[in-house]
């Protein structure tokens, strides 16, 4: 069986990684291209996001075909290529399934268009209300009401997401079994990992008007979810030891998900939760200009460590995807500490309990985007949110502020490879600008440079594997209400691990009311460390990993 508790998983964005063919665009080929580089990053998994035949209203996490690879990243034999040279340097695969909805291009979608009443079934319609209006007044995730009208039926259809992505009816068995014989197919090809976008939104409750919030509650963590869940792990991936799975958990709670990733219910093998990357929203709002609250941040983690612990759970651990902005930009300093920075946020990540992912670019330092006009933005929701905020009453220019800093496409630029044109990323056009600092910041300067953020997370990789207490230990939070300073202790049988991160650019003397004597330093992102009586002086942005067996 494999063991990910001992494992590091890399995300890849295909359209973004790297381009084989001059169209801008990012393909498999490109994937088979890199991975030594991805093998020298020391990773075991690698998570591609969805490259299914699709119009890609939504870059490929709106599906139209799961059986079938969208030309513009390739062909099946590209595919098993892939498979057959990650393989061989001990690589496997992870792919992302996108069931709560599918494209509305998906023959499932256009018979039911069609007035065939098994396919209807397999997505939502309802009628509207009374005066002809929406059937509830839930919230699209993108903006808007999440029901679109189809004159002909006079019904609504349901769409969590974009008027594109209508949702499935895990309700219909038939719908369930479609699910099941797709993961099984990707098996049969030899995946090793499946993760399961937002899937804890499958199982609806009642179909109400929210008047407390945007109809989240009544769709999300739903009554039938965990059996739907056991029941897919017991027809599909779950008739293979080896395979791993992550469920992506939309604004889920911890019960939750004690049942989500047990490790004896019989789910799923870990959760995305995204508690801890709302700390610069006010409350669920994303489209807002708030700073990170960096005790929010603590109390959620923190939480989340001690509570899936205690309970025989397991977290993915990670600062960013390809939903979210840059850490380093987010949370780190992207100038003046650009690397101390990079490496202490990558610290305290990889010491938590759990699996870390690393989403492609992060092992470089990548920032935000440096974009100043809108049309340099792709995004559909941030497309979208800034018609919206502008409708709010909004200047043009607060509105672009409040995208800069929030968008999806900060994370998506193209991976900055060298200091060649479009960091060479592509010998065309890129589908969206790489950022400008490619010439400062790229893999081709770092691989080979001993003191690179590329060679710490390097390290970090190999860390869990070599050392248990990353893997295994419980987790405690040491002096949970400094106010600068994230420290947590990791106990293992008789060994144990100190990680003491400043958070911040001044430098902080932090008191770990410990004797220290005995620990060795594992790693830290300087040269010289400063620890004294049990007291450490940390520099700005400096992280420690203290080791004691
Ligand atoms: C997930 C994906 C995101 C996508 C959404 C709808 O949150 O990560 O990229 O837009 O689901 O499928
Ligand atoms: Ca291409």
């Amino acid at each position: 069986m494999t063991d990910f508790r001992k494992s590091t998983v890399y995300q890849i964005y295909p359209r973004s990684f790297y381009d084989t063919n001059g169209d801008g665009f990012g393909d498999l080929r490109g994937v088979t291209a890199k991975l030594d580089y991805i093998k020298e990053l020391g990773v075991d998994y690698i998570w591609m996001t969805p490259f299914f035949v699709s119009p890609q209203y939504d870059n490929g996490y709106d599906v139209e075909d799961y059986y079938n690879i969208d030309p513009r990243y390739g062909t099946m034999e590209d595919f098993e290529e892939l498979s057959r040279e990650a393989e061989k340097r001990g690589i496997k695969l992870m792919l992302d399934m996108v069931f709560n909805h599918t494209s509305s291009n998906h023959e499932w979608f256009q018979k039911a268009l069609a007035g065939d009443e098994k396919y209807k079934n397999f997505y939502i319609f309802k009628k509207g209300k009374e005066d002809g209006s929406a059937p509830t007044n839930w919230e699209s995730k993108f903006g808007g009401n999440a029901w679109e009208y189809v004159p002909e039926m006079d019904e609504y259809y349901l769409h969590l997401f974009h008027v594109k992505q209508p949702d499935l009816n895990w309700d219909n068995p038939e719908v369930r079994e479609e699910v099941k014989k797709i993961v099984r197919f990707w098996m049969n090809k030899g995946v090793k990992g499946f993760r399961f976008d937002v899937v804890n939104l499958i199982s609806k409750d009642k179909y109400e008007d929210d008047y407390e919030g945007d109809g989240r509650r009544f769709y999300t963590d739903g009554p039938n979810i965990h059996k739907y869940l056991k029941e897919l792990n017991e027809g599909s991936f779950g008739q293979d030891a080896e395979i791993i799975t992550v469920g992506e958990m939309s604004s889920t709670s911890m019960e939750n998900c004690f049942g989500y990733a047990g490790a004896d219910s019989n789910e799923l093998s870990m959760v995305f939760s995204f508690h801890h990357l709302k700390v610069d929203f006010m409350g669920n709002e994303k489209w807002v200009l708030v700073p990170v609250d960096f005790m929010k941040l603590k109390n959620i983690l923190f939480d989340w460590q001690v509570g899936m612990s205690e309970n025989n759970a397991w977290n993915a651990v990670f600062w960013c995807n390809h939903d979210q902005p840059r850490p380093v930009s987010r949370f780190g300093d992207e100038e003046k500490y650009w690397k101390e920075s990079a490496k202490m946020l990558a610290t305290l990540v990889h010491g938590l309990r759990g699996t870390p992912y690393i989403y492609q670019g992060e092992e470089l330092g990548m920032t935000n985007t440096d974009f100043t006009k809108i049309d340099q933005f792709k995004d559909v929701e941030s497309l979208n949110y800034y018609e919206i905020l502008q409708q709010k009453g909004l200047s043009k220019e607060d509105a672009l502020r409040i995208i800069q800093i929030h968008s999806r496409d900060n994370g998506r630029t193209p991976v900055q490879w060298n200091s060649e044109e479009h960091g060479g990323f592509t010998t065309g056009t890129p589908w969206i600008e790489v950022n400008n600092n490619y010439k400062k910041v790229n893999a081709e300067s770092q691989i080979h440079d001993e003191a690179s953020i590329f060679s710490y997370y390097k390290k970090l990789v190999q860390l869990r594997k070599e050392v248990d207490v990353i893997a295994y230990g419980d987790i405690k939070p040491l002096d949970a209400k400094h106010p600068s300073v994230f420290a947590y202790e990791r106990t293992y049988e008789n060994e144990k691990l100190i990680v003491v991160c400043n958070f911040y650019k001044n430098e902080v003397v932090w008191d770990s009311k410990m004797n220290l004597e005995g620990y060795e330093t594992l790693l830290s992102n300087y040269s010289e460390q400063n620890i004294e009586n049990g007291k450490i002086t940390l520099k700005p942005y400096e992280a420690i990993m203290l080791h004691l067996q």
